[in-house]
């Protein structure tokens, strides 16, 4: 009786208990498989553990997992915030969206900003897979450094390049119709180049433009709409002025202004083209007489 007791406890313990304590499997039970399998399923523990979500376990953020492999396995049921934030970035993260929404967990405001900004409503609105999800700009979901660190793709010094991974593409710039020399213009601006150079007080896109509540300048909450440039650029220059302020562009050069240089070149080496052929005719004149001259001593 005593045995039949002891056998029954330990039954529920198993049925009930245990399962209860795999609900929230560990990192390591997950990289198990993906420490080692090849290709974009990877997961490199190491590099994990020193990210700043490394403490985590991986269940945290892939609440439900689809699959035979990964029976048993799933998280704690996520709730329906971040489920209808899931169904709203699934046009952008196909993979596991809500591992994607479950970042608002523990960064809600940035969510918010998010959600608001030209973005957000690109990829939660216009349901497009054009603009960037949170793991556009901050890279890899499980490697993410904080952003002083030199490997952090937001970084001050990376992140022009972040930007320019869709700012660059000439299709995305047809299709929402910005224009496309914003990079290269930006590159080639005295503050492009000063932080090339590694000055850290030269403003990167975010420092004009924001992070998460990136907007339009034909939005009057951009930071770079209108006179709102007056604080954006005071923040590095104080006393700056309307004047100033509308010095800063992506736009091509003024075209007035710009043909009046190639005018200009045209003319200076038209110039320069008259006086070598005026040259040469006269070296060409001067062996012809000579020529003449000393063909009439011979006669
Ligand atoms: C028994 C091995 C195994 C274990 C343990 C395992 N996985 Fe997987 N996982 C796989 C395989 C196989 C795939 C499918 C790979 C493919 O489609 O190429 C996969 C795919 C995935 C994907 C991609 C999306 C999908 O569902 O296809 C995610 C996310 C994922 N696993 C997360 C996890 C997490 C989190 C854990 C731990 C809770 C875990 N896995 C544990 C084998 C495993
Ligand atoms: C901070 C949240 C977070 C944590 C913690 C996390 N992941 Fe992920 N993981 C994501 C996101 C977000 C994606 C991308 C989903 C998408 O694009 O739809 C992802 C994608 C994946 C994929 C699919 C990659 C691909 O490109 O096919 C695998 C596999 C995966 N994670 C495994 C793990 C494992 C194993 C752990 C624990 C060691 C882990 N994740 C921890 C957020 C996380
Ligand atoms: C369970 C809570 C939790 C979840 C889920 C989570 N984070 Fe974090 N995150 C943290 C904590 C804690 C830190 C470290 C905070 C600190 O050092 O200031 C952090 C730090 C960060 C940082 C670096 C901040 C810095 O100092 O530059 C970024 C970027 C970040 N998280 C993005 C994400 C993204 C993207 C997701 C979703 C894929 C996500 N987080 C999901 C808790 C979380
Ligand atoms: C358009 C690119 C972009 C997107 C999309 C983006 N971030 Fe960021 N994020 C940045 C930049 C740039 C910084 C650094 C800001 C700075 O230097 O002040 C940053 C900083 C952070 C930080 C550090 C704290 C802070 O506010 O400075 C956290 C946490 C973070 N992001 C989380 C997220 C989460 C969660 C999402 C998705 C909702 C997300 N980010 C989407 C570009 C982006
Ligand atoms: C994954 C691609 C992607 C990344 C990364 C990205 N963007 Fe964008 N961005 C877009 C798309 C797409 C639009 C157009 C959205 C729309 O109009 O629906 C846009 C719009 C904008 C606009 C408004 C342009 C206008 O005329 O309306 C600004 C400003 C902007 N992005 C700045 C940035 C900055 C700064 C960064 C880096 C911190 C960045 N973007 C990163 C895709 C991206
Ligand atoms: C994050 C700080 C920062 C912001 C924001 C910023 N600048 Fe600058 N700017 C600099 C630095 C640094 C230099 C280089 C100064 C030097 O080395 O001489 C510079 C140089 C310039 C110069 C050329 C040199 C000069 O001082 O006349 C102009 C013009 C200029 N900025 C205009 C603007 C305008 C307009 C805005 C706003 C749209 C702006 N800046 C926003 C930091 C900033
Ligand atoms: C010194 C401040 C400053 C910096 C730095 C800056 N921008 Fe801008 N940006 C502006 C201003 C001002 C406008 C509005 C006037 C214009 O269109 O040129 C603008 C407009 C834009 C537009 C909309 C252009 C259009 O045609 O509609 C995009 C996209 C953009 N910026 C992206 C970026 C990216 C990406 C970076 C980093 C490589 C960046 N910006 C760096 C000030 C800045």
């Amino acid at each position: 009786m005593r045995n039949w007791l002891n056998t029954a406890a330990l039954l529920l313990f198993t049925l009930v208990l245990v399962p209860a304590a795999s609900a929230a499997p560990d990192a390591a039970a997950c990289l198990g498989c993906h420490g080692s399998m090849e290709g974009a399923v990877n997961v490199n523990q190491e590099k994990f553990s020193k990210s700043v979500h490394g403490s985590f376990d991986c269940v945290t953020c892939h609440m439900t997992l689809k699959g035979a492999q990964h029976q048993g396995l799933s998280g704690a049921k996520p709730d329906k915030a971040i489920q209808e934030l899931a169904t709203a970035i699934s046009s952008k993260s196909k993979i596991d969206p809500v591992a994607q929404a479950a970042c608002a967990t523990c960064h809600p405001d940035v969510y918010e900003a998010y959600k608001a900004s030209v973005h957000g409503q690109n990829v939660m609105v216009k349901k497009s897979s054009d603009g960037p999800v949170c793991t556009s700009c901050h890279g890899s979901p499980h490697y993410i450094q904080p952003k002083a660190s030199k490997e952090s793709a937001v970084n001050h010094f990376n992140v022009v390049q972040t930007c320019g991974v869709c700012h660059e593409e000439k299709i995305m710039s047809e299709k929402y119709g910005f224009s496309p020399q914003v990079m290269e213009r930006y590159k080639e601006s005295f503050h492009g180049r000063k932080l090339r150079l590694g000055q850290s007080g030269a403003p990167a896109c975010p420092d004009c433009h924001g992070a998460h509540d990136i907007k339009s300048p034909k939005d009057p909450a951009s930071p770079v709409a209108g006179l709102n440039k007056i604080a954006t650029c005071g923040k590095c220059h104080s006393g700056a002025t309307p004047k100033f302020v509308a010095a800063i562009t992506h736009q091509a050069p003024d075209p007035v202004a710009h043909f009046t240089e190639i005018a200009l070149i045209i003319l200076t080496v038209s110039v320069f083209l008259f006086i070598c052929l005026h040259v040469l005719l006269d070296i060409y004149a001067d062996i012809r007489d000579r020529l003449l001259r000393k063909g009439g001593k011979h006669e």
